[in-house]
């Protein structure tokens, strides 16, 4: 398509991490910009565990500069201890959407308080499924005998095929989708069961954690993988099935903490997040297909109404700054100095 500007309703990020405090304070204009509601992760630390607690946060994230227009769409942690009069008070809040990111604990970011196995978890899950809760799974086991570029596929059968299984009706969401495994599982698994997949999943494989040195700021969980596993997801993304939308995983980081001898996972994009993804629609001749990815199944898939503006995105390449300041360190984000192809026509 040799379109030089694209217009599509405004899109959804359906799996974001916000942070708090200044690191909030420095992200969140960057997704306010292009995104008119976001489905905002709960592990801060301490993790977002109450109806209260998310409230809270939603207040904060409201208050910040930048927040006009944009609606963050609250989740809570899942844990152990979760409890179902905990879940009937946050589907009856009106301001929490979703269950999750739940993690096995240890998997990521802050998932200690995560779960030991989500079969622990008979009664919330019960519970969900009769509130129609959907359960947003970080689909990584932590067993450390499993190969880092297989936990994927092993939580699909360890973790996710029994909870569908015994939970039909739950609404379950596979988080930042990185292998064959997981798209087959989940176009295989009936309407409610979706994914979200990641920008950076669709634009790199994992050669680009060893580019001509060890590079920290291309490491996220899931981990990237080999380019067979992205083809699948390229073709996942833009098919047209609405099982699969955009959800960036965006997870700022201050440098220090990923450029350090053992360095967190997160890759920030919410700085050019829907910009990288008409890179990769219009790369694979697809950009006809962005919007339903983009804007459309996600609300549909969620059951909301789908936003009513629009945004502009001009083919026209422009260069990403070398970082975010954040107080006296910095974020690093996605192609830092390098070029995107795609711009915001507004920006
Ligand atoms: O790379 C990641 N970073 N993956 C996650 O699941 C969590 C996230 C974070 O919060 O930093």
């Amino acid at each position: 398509m040799s379109a030089t500007t694209l217009t599509i309703t405004r899109p959804d990020d359906w799996h974001l991490h916000l942070r708090d405090g200044a690191l909030l304070r420095a992200v969140l204009p960057d997704s306010a910009r292009r995104f008119g509601r976001a489905m905002v992760m709960p592990n801060l630390d301490p993790p977002v565990r109450t109806t209260a607690e998310a409230i809270a946060y939603r207040e904060r994230i409201l208050a910040t500069s930048g927040a006009a227009g944009f609606t963050p769409l609250m989740t809570l942690y899942l844990t152990e201890q979760t409890t179902p009069e905990e879940l009937a008070r946050a589907r009856a809040s009106g301001v929490v959407f979703a269950v999750g990111e739940a993690f096995l604990a240890g998997a990521t970011t802050h998932s200690a308080y995560g779960v030991r196995d989500f079969l622990n978890c008979t009664p919330a899950l019960a519970t969900m499924e009769e509130l129609g809760l959907p359960l947003l799974l970080h689909a990584e086991v932590t067993d450390p005998a499993v190969d880092i570029f297989d936990r994927e596929a092993v939580f699909i059968e360890r973790q996710a095929r029994p909870i569908v299984e015994r939970f039909p009706r739950l609404k379950v969401v596979i988080e930042h989708i990185t292998t064959r495994e997981a798209v087959a599982f989940v176009a295989g698994c009936g309407p409610a069961v979706a994914a979200t997949i990641t920008a950076h999943h669709l634009l790199l494989n994992r050669n680009a954690m060893f580019a001509g040195g060890l590079r920290p700021h291309a490491y996220c969980l899931p981990v990237l993988k080999g380019e067979g596993h992205r083809q699948v997801l390229l073709a996942a993304a833009t098919c047209g099935d609405p099982k699969f939308f955009l959800g960036t995983d965006s997870a700022p980081h201050p440098r220090r903490a990923k450029e350090s001898a053992c360095g967190c996972a997160g890759i920030y994009t919410a700085h050019a997040a829907i910009e990288l993804y008409a890179e990769v629609f219009d790369a694979a001749g697809a950009l006809d297909r962005l919007e339903a990815f983009a804007s459309f199944h996600g609300a549909d898939f969620y059951g909301l109404p789908r936003n009513a503006g629009t945004i502009t995105l001009v083919r026209d390449a422009w260069r990403v700054p070398a970082s975010l300041p954040v107080g006296d360190d910095a974020v690093v984000p996605l192609r830092a100095g390098g070029m995107v192809g795609w711009r915001l026509a507004d920006g």
